[in-house]
């Protein structure tokens, strides 16, 4: 019989990806989003959830606004309520069903201060920011659910625009806005770490699965780390693109939110994603 996935935040960046690889490789899928649930609304929520009884759970509802939650106390409540707590409820929901919970977390829960290499799996947490703190509280609440759960931790995502009322446009989509309109572009050049392109790790995330792979916490991200500014170069270089682009430090453009230096995140237990290259041609059109 087929397996029943659930996708939570189904109209994301991620999760309409998600929902067509689980798609593609033979799963029942059934897709949530805001106006199917609301994912805070704790005993509504299990009580969907129990009904449906999936074998799966992908969690790929998350609060992203880095730098609104750290400047406004409201928001960071609910930073900590839609990434800390709900994930861990989540948790507790799949744990009664007997089912796998697939969470999604963040470079940003590193601080940007290791030596050199990248972070691995299993490198000591330290976030700089309240966003940073929220999604390292979600992997923790998680982990005190125990039970059949995977945490992957992805960076700086690209892909097709969310699908949903908040749904914005990746760096790189906006960026070509700014060089059609402008003829000039800028980008920071002294924060580093790696991209992630959503169909490639719907992808990773539908292996990760099928493999039955040990439970526990996964970096997947392109191989190939790089600045806002290296990647930006390497899409207009793939796009064909021939706008120039000025590195800036990321004192230029002042951010509430403390960004890590260098957030490289190490991929040592699963098989590699393609090259940062070769995911930004994908998404440029130019290769499949
Ligand atoms: N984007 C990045 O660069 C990045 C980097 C590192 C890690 N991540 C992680 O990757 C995962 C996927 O991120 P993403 O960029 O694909 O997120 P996204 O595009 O913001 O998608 C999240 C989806 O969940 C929906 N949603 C929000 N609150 C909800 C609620 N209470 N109940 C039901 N649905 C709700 C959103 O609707 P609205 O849009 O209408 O709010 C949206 O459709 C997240 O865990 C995120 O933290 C992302």
């Amino acid at each position: 019989m087929e397996k029943k996935v659930l996708i939570l935040g189904s109209k994301g960046m991620l999760g309409q990806e998600l929902v067509r690889v689980f798609a593609e490789g033979g799963y029942a899928v059934t897709g949530w989003d805001f106006g199917d649930i609301d994912v805070t609304d704790t005993v509504a929520a299990r009580e969907r959830i129990l009904m449906l009884s999936p074998d799966v759970i992908l969690n790929a509802v998350a609060y992203n606004a880095v730098d609104l939650c750290e400047s406004d106390e409201a928001e960071a409540k609910k930073a900590w309520r839609l990434n800390a707590e709900v994930p861990g409820e989540l948790a507790a929901v799949a744990n009664g069903l007997g089912a796998i919970l697939v969470h999604y977390s963040t470079d940003y829960v590193f601080d940007g201060e290791q030596e050199t290499g990248g972070y691995a799996e299993d490198a000591d947490p330290n976030p700089l920011s309240v966003y940073g703190r929220s999604k390292l509280g979600g992997e923790r609440s998680v982990a005190e659910v125990g039970g059949k759960s995977y945490v992957i931790r992805l960076s700086k995502l690209f892909g097709k625009p969310a699908i949903s009322a908040g749904g914005k446009e990746s760096f790189f989509a906006k960026m070509a806005t700014v060089a059609h309109e402008k003829g000039t572009v800028s980008a920071v050049d002294d924060e580093n770490g790696c991209f992630t392109y959503a169909p490639d790790l719907a992808d990773a995330t539908l292996s990760l699965v099928s493999d039955e792979a040990p439970f526990g916490t996964y970096h997947l991200v392109n191989e190939g780390a790089a600045t806002w500014y290296g990647a930006l170069r390497t899409y207009f270089d793939v796009a064909g693109i021939d706008t120039p682009v000025t590195p800036v430090s990321g004192d230029a453009f002042p951010r509430p939110a403390r960004r890590p230096k260098d957030s490289t995140l190490r991929n040592t237990k699963r098989p590699r994603l393609r090259s940062l290259r070769e995911a930004l041609a994908a998404f440029s059109g130019k290769i499949g």
